[in-house]
């Protein structure tokens, strides 16, 4: 497990998303009312970038923009097909007004 510095916490104001790269794989993390949440951003289902997709501060959900699968953003875990394969999900810390990202490929 690697701990990586992936952004300042002032770069991802509340109720949006930002994809970054680790190691060449893209991770979107989300920030909603001060929680972030790190997760695959290619969705299970087929080639499509959840950090592009709409995010649901009430049910802590990202909706795939290409088919419309939502994907609990504490879990990965998918609610509704056609995606029905979880999304990897990393650990994310707050030190200092900056983000890290418990990374493992
Ligand atoms: S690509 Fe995400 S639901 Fe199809």
């Amino acid at each position: 497990m690697l701990s990586v510095h992936i952004a300042a916490v002032r770069d991802i104001p509340d109720g949006t998303a930002k994809t970054f790269h680790i190691n060449g794989h893209a991770i979107a993390i989300f920030h909603i009312d001060g929680t972030f949440y790190a997760l695959d951003d290619t969705c299970s289902h087929a080639e499509a970038s959840l950090g592009e997709g709409d995010l649901d501060a009430d049910d802590l959900t990202i909706e795939c923009p290409r088919h419309g699968s939502r994907f609990a953003l504490a879990t990965g875990q998918p609610l509704n097909l056609p995606a029905y394969e979880p999304v990897k999900t990393y650990p994310v810390q707050v030190q200092d007004g900056e983000l890290f990202v418990e990374y493992s490929s």
